[in-house]
């Protein structure tokens, strides 16, 4: 096998605002590193919706389809016009319904050191169905509002089954569920139940204990390093994971991993700046550590923990930091320490 036959096709996305330039940053770190993958390049966002009328054109989609594998640049969503979120829309098309956020403190001086943890979030059940409604009363056609959340027990098991097979692969030590089971008791009653039975099959390898998510919250910030991983639905995670990047330093240094059954997309959780783009100034450490969650998803890690030590080393060693981070550095200055951290 010639070693171009030997790598594994991938989608790649550059994306809007500042996507281009952190993508541009990322592939070239990943070539400097050997990288396994070979890139389908394809438009979406902003940029599709000028060439191809639609911010998911049906050929991103079909290599999506094809690969399994995307790393995607953030998506400007266009404001108003009759485009549903780009997002929830990957989401469903690929049954994406693991959404995986892990934050480490990189960035020595923060408010926290020694942060690193795992946050697991059920990405399509709960409320975020947004099945919504409103009943009219006498003049007001919006008098009430109604939303339905759903949670299955499948749905509830299959999200606690891959946060601890997770937990297991990544020798982590315990899983936290979170949930708001004393008030909300069906709809996260069934979720802490699903997960709790779930967890009785790892008791051997895996601590589980579980959190009601506002005592969680609070706990997050008094005594974050009580925490592993953290198993959660929809709207919990979305919001904890925000949080647990600010433990962090903030956006700039957040990946995610969005994973279905038959496919896995990777990001940084941030947008696409708008205010920055093309001015060079750009951190591309968020999307880089979803590359290395890539690298790890595809069984690369060792390749992936060569990139994060590489990072670690030019942020602590170097003091490298874009603008961000409160440094002086631009993309293309960070691109070459990571590079030459890589030799
Ligand atoms: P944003 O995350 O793009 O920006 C918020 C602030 O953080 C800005 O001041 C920006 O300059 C800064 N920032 C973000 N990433 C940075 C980076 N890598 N380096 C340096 N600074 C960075 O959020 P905003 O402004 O609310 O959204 C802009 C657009 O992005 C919107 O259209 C939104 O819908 C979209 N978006 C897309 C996401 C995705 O594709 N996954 C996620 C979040 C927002
Ligand atoms: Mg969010």
């Amino acid at each position: 096998m010639t070693p171009a036959a030997k790598k594994i096709p991938a989608t790649l996305v550059p994306g809007d605002g500042i996507g281009p330039e952190i993508v541009a940053a990322v592939v070239e770190i990943l070539k400097a590193a050997g990288e396994p993958f070979a890139w389908e390049r394809h438009d979406g966002g902003m940029s599709a919706i000028k060439k191809h009328g639609d911010p998911l054109p049906p050929g991103l989609l079909a290599s999506i389809r094809r690969t399994g594998l995307a790393l995607k640049g953030p998506l400007t969503t266009p404001v108003g016009g009759g485009f549903r979120s780009v997002n929830v829309r990957l989401r469903e098309e690929f049954g994406l319904f693991a959404n995986v956020r892990p934050v480490k403190s990189i960035v020595p001086g923060g408010r926290f050191e020694h942060i690193d943890l795992v946050l697991i979030r059920e990405n399509v059940e709960g409320l975020y169905l947004a099945w919504e409604h409103y009943l009219a009363i006498g003049n007001d056609p919006q008098a009430v509002a109604i939303s339905s959340g759903v949670n299955t027990r499948a749905g509830g098991e299959r999200i606690a089954r891959f946060a601890f097979d997770y937990a297991k692969k990544n020798g982590r030590k315990k899983v936290t569920i979170v949930h708001k089971a004393n008030v909300l008791k069906a709809l996260t009653g069934l979720f802490l139940e699903a997960s709790r039975a779930t967890g009785e099959k790892y008791k051997k390898k895996l601590k589980t204990d579980d959190r009601i998510v506002d005592a969680c919250a609070m706990q997050l910030v008094l005594n974050p390093w009580q925490f592993d991983v953290i198993l959660t639905t929809n709207l919990f995670g979305d919001i904890l994971s925000d949080l647990m990047a600010g433990l962090v330093g903030g956006l700039g240094m957040a990946p995610g991993a969005n994973i279905g059954d038959k496919a896995a997309i990777f990001e940084a959780v941030h947008g696409s700046a708008p205010d920055i783009a093309g001015k060079g100034i750009a951190n591309p450490l968020a999307l880089l550590l979803a590359a290395c969650l890539m690298l790890d998803h595809v069984n690369k890690k060792p390749t992936a923990d060569r990139i994060r030590h590489a990072i670690d080393r030019v942020i602590r060693d170097d003091g490298l930091r874009t603008p961000d981070l409160g440094g002086k550095a631009k993309t293309k200055d960070f691109t070459r320490a990571v590079i030459k951290r890589l030799k």
